[in-house]
């Protein structure tokens, strides 16, 4: 409403659709940032309309804006309900993970596996451990089925991990959001044998003090947050 209305207040910013779009991209921005948004939705405001219209004026047939829509549907799936992206654990990351497993054989599962990189990594560090990941968006789960099957210790799964009980597990790993962590944590408080670790990759739980947090020693400076929740009283 904004920008129409300044449109209609300033009518020579109809002409070229590319002028109205950045007026809209404007009024936008400026509305997040009056309503305190994330300041990374800022330049995505300013950008996406213009873009748009830029994009609109390659005349590409529209076949492939559904294929494009499709792509990410298949890679990301539901992000708007789980609120977690795909972003992957990096291999230092994977070589500190491996060094907070027990020493003896256990099994061990990580909730959103993305692509089963960094159980593939784990599953030859650890031959004499079981390696377990859950997907439920279809092209990494693909993915990681593909480049997993071979690897006897590793078992790739596809659907919702808030349905699979965690019991068995001695470690389990989440690389996922701030939204989820504290679902995450009633669920592992309810499941997680006392002595089981969980490791949330960068997002802490809040208002629970972790065990121990471990940096890693990456670009990112990725933390590693350790709790045992199965031990936690109530
Ligand atoms: C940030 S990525 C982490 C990928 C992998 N764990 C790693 O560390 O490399 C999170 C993944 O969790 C998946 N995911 C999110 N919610 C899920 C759910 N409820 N059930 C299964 N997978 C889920 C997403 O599709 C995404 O691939």
């Amino acid at each position: 409403m904004l920008a129409a209305g300044l449109i209609w207040l300033l009518p020579v910013l109809l002409a070229p659709p590319l002028t109205m779009a950045m007026v809209q991209g404007l009024c936008a921005a400026l509305i997040s940032h009056l309503r305190r948004g994330p300041v990374w939705w800022l330049p995505i405001h300013l950008g996406f309309m213009p873009l748009a219209v830029l994009a609109l004026g390659l005349g590409l047939p529209s076949w492939v804006w559904l294929a494009g829509f499709a792509l990410l549907l298949l890679t990301f799936w539901r992000t708007d309900r789980s609120r977690v992206p795909l972003y992957l654990t990096n291999t230092l990351a994977s070589a500190v993970l491996a060094g907070l497993l027990p020493a003896q054989p256990v099994a061990v599962i990580d909730l959103g596996c993305g692509d089963g990189g960094l159980l593939r990594r784990l599953a030859r560090a650890r031959p004499d451990c079981r390696f377990v990941g859950f997907e439920h968006a279809p092209l990494p789960w693909v993915w990681a089925w593909l480049s997993c099957h071979r690897l006897a210790n590793v078992e790739i799964r596809f659907g919702d991990f808030w349905s699979h009980p965690l019991g068995d597990y001695a470690l389990v790993y989440a690389f996922l959001s701030p939204v989820p962590m504290p679902r995450l944590w009633d669920k592992a408080k309810a499941e997680m044998k006392p002595d089981a670790l969980l490791v949330s990759n960068s997002f802490a739980i809040p208002d629970i003090q972790p065990e121990s947090t471990v940096e890693v020693a990456d670009g990112r400076r990725t933390r590693l947050h350790c709790y045992r929740p199965g031990a936690e009283p109530g």
